[in-house]
């Protein structure tokens, strides 16, 4: 029986299909470069592409690669870039600019460019025009088939342009090479609510939610592998789910991973504050793995700018919902996306949001200056505000969290926590992310690094706390 999630899976004849191209490939490389093959691949962007770059680092590992971050040791270079504000763009093709001479003293050399800033038409034809030395471009939807498109260039040497428009598909299983104790698992692919200042929905496709037992049987290899710690990934976890043929809310989800034998902590990114019910908030507070730290970007403070973003939901309702998420968990940490100068937002709208950081009590902001997207419904929207008042506006923002952070921080001075040290510093420092994600840098010895520690916080500064471990 044809079911109504059957669409979006890629089939494992497919699939199946790749993974023996991984092998010709394998063949076809040591051929090409006369030697085993390296690569050297680089993230720009959210973790949903350092997740995605995982798979592809799976294939690579699948057809011999081995890894090097020195670009003159490389065969090939894979780039998976980023298209939320022009910076990421600009650095990437700047990083792309850059490689022409790398590829003209061995023309042999690879060149793979994927991602979201590909998947827009404009910039993929730029790459076309402007670009010439690059390899293979494909987009969001066909990770799936890049051992095939990497065989179609090695045996053409044509330049493989792979960027299908398409809703979304979901790959089941993909090989995945992961490092470390932290592991991204991707949950749900996509968006559906077309903010207007943002380009996702248009690069990422439509919300579609991976089978629960998919990932859990992930999840739990996860653990089995020794990973101590979970995030959760999805454009909008909380509306996890829904696509399923029989829906299941992301508050059971996260209870079903909660239930996974071992000693891990489990974090999910990012929330959306229309979808985010009591029903999750009392799953984090039940669930003892789940870190109390909840990331619900807010954007705006302005309901009339709230309004013209589409964000579905007012200033009062957002507040309303911290304060329950506070009285149920008290020591929860929030975080939060805000973006400064939104078209036609005034002075006074800013000071909503800035009355807003005030009222939370956020213990970090991810602050950006609006950046226009091709196509996006804001692009079209009167933007008379200069860029200097922007900045001027964002700089008090960023200034007004400083503040608030070091309030936050402080009653955690003297207090032990339980921290993963996640390695160490070039300042000799060795740190790691509190339960409510905060950093802490404490002194400490190489056995520290990918286990967890107790540290006594001895200083408490608004963007990292110090320590001493016990
Ligand atoms: N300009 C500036 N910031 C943006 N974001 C998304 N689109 C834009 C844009 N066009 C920010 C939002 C989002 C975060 C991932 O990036 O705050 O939550
Ligand atoms: Fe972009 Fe809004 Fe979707 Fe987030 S929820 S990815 S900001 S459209």
């Amino acid at each position: 029986m044809q079911t109504k999630q059957d669409s979006i899976f890629v089939s494992s004849d497919e699939l199946s299909r790749q993974i023996l191209l991984c092998q010709t490939n394998r063949e076809l490389l040591i051929d090409r470069f006369g030697h085993t093959p390296k690569a050297c691949t680089h993230v720009f962007g959210c973790q949903q592409n350092i997740s995605d770059s995982q798979r592809l680092e799976g294939y690579l590992e699948q057809m011999g690669f081995e890894f090097t971050d020195n670009l003159e040791e490389a065969d090939l270079v894979l780039y998976n870039t980023c298209a939320v504000r022009e910076h990421a763009q600009y650095r990437a093709l700047g990083n792309v600019g850059a490689l022409k001479h790398w590829k003209a003293k061995r023309p042999d050399r690879i060149i793979v460019l994927c991602g979201c800033m590909v998947q827009q038409e404009h910039v993929a034809q730029r790459v076309r025009r402007s670009y010439p030395y690059v390899s293979i471009v494909f987009g969001t939807h066909v990770i799936h088939r890049f051992p095939e498109n990497l065989y179609r260039f090695i045996t053409t040497n044509k330049r493989i342009f792979d960027i299908p428009d398409s809703k979304g598909t979901i790959a089941e299983p993909l090989p995945v090479r992961r490092t470390g104790v932290k592991g991204w698992l991707p949950i749900m692919y996509g968006c559906n609510n077309f903010c207007t200042y943002c380009v996702v929905p248009y690069v990422r496709g439509r919300e579609r939610s991976r089978r629960p037992e998919d990932i859990l049987a992930e999840a739990k290899a996860m653990i089995d592998a020794g990973y101590k710690e979970i995030t959760l990934l999805g454009q909008n976890v909380n509306s996890y789910g829904k696509t399923l043929d029989k829906p299941i809310t992301f508050a059971q989800l996260l209870c079903m991973i909660n239930d996974i034998p071992g000693d891990f902590i489990i974090r999910f990114m990012t929330s959306h504050p229309k979808d985010c019910t009591d029903e999750l908030l009392v799953a984090m507070k039940k669930c003892e793995k789940v870190a109390k730290h909840l990331h619900l970007p807010v954007q705006s403070g302005s309901n009339r700018v709230l309004k013209t973003m589409n964000r579905g939901y007012t200033k009062e309702k957002y507040l309303s919902l911290i304060d329950r998420a506070k009285a149920l968990m008290p020591d929860l940490c929030i975080t939060a996306d805000i973006i400064v100068g939104f078209p036609g937002e005034t002075y006074e709208e800013f000071c909503e949001t800035m009355d807003l950081v005030e009222r939370v009590g956020y213990s970090a902001l991810f602050t950006f200056i609006y950046s226009p997207r091709k196509g996006t419904p804001a692009e079209a929207m009167d933007d008379p505000v200069p860029a200097e008042d922007k900045s001027r506006w964002f700089q008090q923002l960023v200034d007004k969290q400083e503040e608030i952070a070091a309030i936050q921080t402080a009653p955690y001075l003297g207090q032990t926590l339980r921290v993963l040290c996640e390695g160490r510093k070039e300042n000799g420092y060795y740190f790691g992310r509190t339960e409510g994600n905060i950093l802490i840098e404490f002194f400490g010895k190489e056995e520290f690094i990918n286990n967890f520690v107790q540290v006594t916080v001895t200083q408490a500064l608004s963007f990292v706390l110090r320590g001493e471990v016990q």
